[in-house]
């Protein structure tokens, strides 16, 4: 075959694959077996192979995803990327059609209502035809161009057929159907990996990927909502958008309804609230948008959103079930939670079982009792909660609920007494072996924002304690790979060993998590109050793990009661330290080293031979600052254009030096760094006078920092 045959077969074996792909995805109608699909595929692999220069990055072959990549590169959007106003009642949403009347002084105007998609929005750039890249919307000005990844999602067309315009810039909503979302998060439990909050979560966090190879095993979707840049193309209304996205086989949002009345309007609202729960995808509102662009223009927008559009917001859904019965969880620090077990029912588009109580004042105060109809609710991530019980409905011979006589004053873990410590809501269990805290303790260690050990889920933690091989996170380390390739992770009757792969994997990503940074190694440890953000003020304050001890900084702190500011205290004030690190965080740490758990996590540390260190030791910005060696400590940045590096990379060097970086160009920013492009912050920041900064400042700025503490 020479070059110019296999051109020609490479590009119709490219069409043709690219028109079943839309057959398949966007018509529902795919005309051949998937059989006779692979085939082309591989035929198609098979030249590419051969003649690698035919290759393009748009070939339906790209799909499986490429080569891992160190960061996504920035890209500024040609139109800004705008949000749009919510609107949360019938009232509002009548005020929002009534302004649009009285702006353009006609009666009649016509709006499309469509659902609101909750995924993550993307601007997908055609150029002639060929997807050229995939872009965040980011802050809407600058985004993460995520190209490679979006090529392997199913529904996304590589290449446009004939007809496209020049530039065509397709905006819309990326996100994970439902069903395959909760068929995604069985398999990660069941492989020991961490689960997705919700659909939304997972999108994002499978989009933020950096190996598409990854991604493309992901099920993702794509749905266009809006358009950008159109070049060589007139185009007057969102109708004759549609029409274009139709004859182009880019997947389209549905059901959308036209109207031209404020009544019209509210019907449908009230219609989409009854359908939306069938929809393949999470939403919680209802997008409200003017067709005409004329009349679009004619409204204008404000800084961050278009006056011709509005998002109603359903209020969240409420059912009616009952509580057959109240469990009692016991949490990482040994907290007593009641939980309602409900007749599952369905609310907002999941089956829910359980309900938190929360603590006994809660149950107190509805008077919450096994037995009776209740209404609950489930509003956007939160876990569902009791609105309120239905008293009418109680059976008669229901009794009070209390959790001390529930549990018979005993741990249900553990057996051991519990107490209600002065000034507190929850009971709690104060055995530090209590295996119900052990488990959730190994939990909060290897979960990811902690130190990421990938294939220890709930289960195998959960396994681990009962099966007594772990009572603490850091003996983990110490399993022998025999004992952990034959865990058995099922039950007693039907059991189910965890295996030599899981296990050497867990082993090595135990043997990393080693020499993770001492922010991650603190918030693992599960120290009350010590959220993901205080763990990192922490760690700018101290080296190293061992130097918390003790801390001076910290036994200070402490001392400070409500009311009083660190930046008064002649010791503290130099430090600089943030909100979320004060006197409560303080004695939570120390009271941390002064426990007996403390005791046993220092002498594990000094076992295992590790002593994590600080990534962003910047102790002193204010002194640092004051004598001039510092330029970057307490100061604030902002980062506009395209720069060298990933912009996540820069930000953590100028963090690490006791910067801050901020997303908007304000009063309080210090310096604006500009890379290429960046228009509009640029503007602004000249307008306030903010000192305009390049890469090579910013360098220059780091590297005196460095030759000052050599
Ligand atoms: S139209 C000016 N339609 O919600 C923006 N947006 O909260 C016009 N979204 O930025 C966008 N579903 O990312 C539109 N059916 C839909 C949408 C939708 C989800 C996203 C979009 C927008 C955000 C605003």
């Amino acid at each position: 075959m020479t070059l110019e045959e296999a051109r020609e077969e490479v590009s119709r074996l490219s069409q043709e694959l690219e028109r079943h792909n839309r057959l398949y995805y966007v018509d529902g109608n795919p005309d051949i077996s998937d059989r006779d699909y692979d085939e082309m595929f591989r035929n198609l692999e098979l030249l590419e192979a051969r003649f690698p220069e035919l290759a393009s990055p748009n070939s339906p072959t790209r799909r499986v995803g490429g080569e891992p990549i160190d960061g996504f590169e920035q890209r500024e959007h040609f139109l800004q990327m705008l949000s749009i106003d919510d609107v949360f009642s019938e009232e509002e949403l009548t005020d929002f059609y009534k302004r649009l009347q009285r702006l353009l002084g006609i009666d009649q105007i016509e709006v499309v209502i469509e659902p609101k998609i909750d995924g993550v929005a993307v601007a997908m750039h055609y150029e002639r035809g060929e997807l050229a890249f995939a872009v965040t919307r980011g802050d809407g000005t600058v985004g993460d161009d995520i190209t490679e990844n979006v090529r392997t999602i199913g529904n996304v067309p590589l290449r446009l057929p004939d007809g496209a315009p020049d530039w065509l810039e397709v905006r819309g909503e990326i996100f994970m159907p439902n069903a395959r979302f909760a068929a995604l998060n069985e398999s990660r439990d069941e492989a020991g990996l961490p689960t997705f909050k919700n659909p939304r979560n997972a999108t994002a966090g499978t989009l933020k990927l950096l190996d598409s190879r990854e991604v493309a095993k992901r099920p993702l979707e794509f749905i266009a909502h809006g358009m950008g840049r159109l070049d060589g193309l007139e185009i007057t209304s969102i109708a004759e958008f549609h029409e274009l996205l139709g004859t182009l086989g880019i997947p389209m949002n549905s059901p959308i309804w036209t109207r031209d009345s404020l009544e019209g309007v509210l019907d449908v609202v009230r219609e989409l609230d009854v359908k939306r729960h069938d929809l393949p995808y999470e939403t919680d509102g209802a997008v409200v948008k003017v067709v005409s662009l004329a009349q679009q223009s004619e409204l204008g927008q404000t800084s961050r959103a278009p006056r011709w559009a509005a998002a109603f917001k359903y209020p969240p859904e409420q059912k009616e079930t009952i509580i057959r019965e109240i469990t009692i969880q016991v949490g990482r620090t040994g907290t007593l939670t009641p939980v309602a077990e409900l007749d599952p029912v369905l609310v907002s588009g999941t089956t829910v079982s359980r309900a938190t109580l929360h603590n006994q004042d809660e149950i107190d105060r509805k008077d919450v009792r096994i037995g009776d109809s209740v209404l609950i609710e489930k509003a956007g991530e939160i876990i569902p909660a009791v609105v309120k019980v239905l008293p009418e409905k109680r059976p008669a011979d229901s009794e009070k609920y209390d959790i001390f006589r529930a549990v018979g004053g005993k741990c249900p873990s553990c057996e051991s007494e519990i107490i209600r410590p002065d000034g507190f809501v929850a009971w709690k269990c104060l055995n530090p072996a209590c295996p119900a805290k052990s488990a959730n303790r190994i939990k909060q260690f290897v979960s990811r924002k902690a130190l990421d050990v990938e294939g220890v889920g709930n289960i195998v933690a959960e396994k681990l304690v009962e099966r007594a091989v772990i009572g603490e996170a850091l003996d983990l380390f110490s399993v022998p790979f025999e004992t952990l390739a034959t865990l058995n992770i099922g039950t007693e009757e039907d059991s189910r060993v965890l295996g030599a792969k899981k296990a050497e994997s867990i082993i090595a990503t135990l043997e990393r998590a080693k020499s993770a940074p001492l922010h991650r190694w603190i918030y693992a440890l599960g120290i009350p109050q010590v959220g993901e953000s205080a763990a990192r003020e922490l760690s700018r304050l101290h080296e190293s793990f061992s130097l918390l001890n003790g801390s001076a900084l910290l036994l200070e702190l402490q001392t400070l009661k409500t009311g009083d500011r660190k930046e008064d205290n002649e010791l503290l004030a130099p430090y600089g330290i943030a909100g979320e690190v004060g006197p409560t965080v303080a004695r939570n740490v120390c009271a941390f080293f002064d426990s007996s758990e403390g005791e046993r996590v220092l002498a594990g540390l000094e076992e295992i031979g590790i002593d994590p260190k600080s990534e962003n030791f910047a102790p002193k910005p204010s002194e640092a600052d004051s004598d001039g060696s510092n330029p970057v400590a307490g100061k604030t940045f902002v980062i506009t254009g395209t720069l060298s590096a990933p912009r996540g990379q820069i930000k953590e060097a100028i963090q690490n030096h006791g910067g801050k970086v901020a997303g908007s160009v304000s009063k309080n920013t210090d310096y604006l760094l500009a890379g290429e492009g960046g228009g509009s912050k640029r503007d602004k920041a000249e307008s306030l006078g903010v000192e305009i900064i390049s890469e090579d400042d910013l360098t220059s700025m780091v590297a005196q920092i460095e030759s000052a503490s050599s």
